[in-house]
């Protein structure tokens, strides 16, 4: 069997990680080694064929031990350790979820229902390095595959709705602080007018004792327009990951557009997107429908109307599930090959940890 180090298993992609890898008896394909940056030597966590200390994930050479290390430690320690990894002759399997080496020439973005067979093509031809994708990205193509193995797509305008959880456990909990202080403020007055609490909570969250050491703003009762860092094109860096990551899941030969604004919103853990897509050549709405539905076993189509658009198509309907709905599918009055879509996933599972685990599973077989 081969031995798989785990780094990063406790955060929250690790969590979400672990607990897939166990409903799934992935434990029992593999030797399991935990790693630690603070706590080598104490207890690991107890799954089938694992073992039993926890390991420095400082030690170049107990990881160098490993044939497979999957690592959900973020960026920073993939930029400290990999290269020192490599350099010291280490020939083994990375699976990473940070984003540093996504779009390194010698590395391959994962994204099981979408590129599984390009995976498969990469392990043979001897390719080590193995990320998962940027998660409104993945979430965007499992949704939309149908339409990109058709070739149908000239480009897409995405406006997404991202969640707390794609920021951090740390955010998302702020988040949650922030509407507990909300909550706090309003209950002590239930009976005030609505213009009256709207003052009051506006002037609560641009107080200065509002929780936002996170964030830095308000989320609660609130947007914000901004994901990760600014760019000279004046695109947000998650912005521009769309494009980027996007036409190199999908081996593009002529690039796809795909742009849009990227917005947080108070969700925890579903990302949702607000879709544009203008097709190369006309469609009609059934087969465009059945495009989408029949890409993979993950995508789900929701009819376009009220009730199952707001019963199947909300973030409190999707969180914690593997499935991707699409609904809202219609054409638009902007012409004929303009389709209008709206589409959300879990930020943590096929945004993040599923693809990770797919992948560990794909290389051990
Ligand atoms: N960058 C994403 C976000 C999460 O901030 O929501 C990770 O893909």
């Amino acid at each position: 069997m081969k031995r798989v180090g785990f780094i990063g298993w406790r955060g929250m992609v690790g969590s979400v990680l672990m607990d897939r890898l166990s409903q799934e008896n992935d434990f029992n394909f593999m030797e399991s080694y935990f790693f630690s940056t603070s706590q080598a030597g104490t207890a690991a966590p107890k799954v089938k064929n694992g073992s039993p200390k926890l390991l420095s994930a400082m030690d170049i050479k107990e990881l160098s031990s490993m044939d497979i290390l999957v690592s959900c430690q973020g960026g920073e320690y993939t930029t400290e350790m990999f290269p020192a990894l490599r350099n010291s002759g280490w020939k083994g399997i990375w699976i990473d979820a940070a984003s540093t080496l996504r779009l390194k020439d010698d590395a391959i973005i994962v994204l099981d229902p979408v590129n599984r067979t390009f995976i498969q093509e990469s392990i043979d031809k001897g390719v080590k390095n193995f990320v998962g994708g940027n998660c409104t990205v993945s979430l965007l193509l499992i949704a939309l595959d149908g339409l990109f193995k058709e070739n149908l797509v000239e480009w897409v305008s995405s406006m997404t709705y991202q969640a707390a959880s794609g920021a951090g456990a740390k955010n998302m909990i702020e988040l949650l602080d922030q509407m507990r202080s909300v909550g706090q403020a309003f209950n002590s007055n239930p009976s005030s007018e609505a213009l009256e609490l709207e003052r009051q909570m506006t002037n609560l969250m641009n107080g200065e004792s509002f929780p936002k050491a996170n964030f830095g703003h308000p989320l609660a009762l609130n947007v914000l327009p901004y994901i990760d860092s600014e760019l000279p094109s004046g695109q947000s860096k998650e912005e521009w990951k769309a494009q980027v990551e996007a036409n190199k899941i999908l081996q593009t030969k002529t690039v796809i557009p795909i742009d849009g604004t990227c917005v947080r919103v108070g969700a925890l853990r579903c990302h949702s997107q607000g879709l544009t897509i203008k097709l190369k050549k006309s469609a009609s709405l059934s087969s465009v429908e059945e495009i989408i539905s029949n890409a993979n076993p993950w995508v789900k189509l929701v009819p376009n109307n009220k009730p199952d658009t707001l019963k199947e198509l909300t973030p409190a309907a999707v969180s914690g599930k593997l499935h991707v709905p699409i609904g809202r599918v219609r054409q638009m009055t902007l012409g004929e090959n303009f389709y209008n879509a709206f589409t959300l996933g879990d930020q943590l599972l096929w945004g993040a940890a599923e693809p990770l685990r797919c992948l560990l599973r794909q290389v051990l077989n």
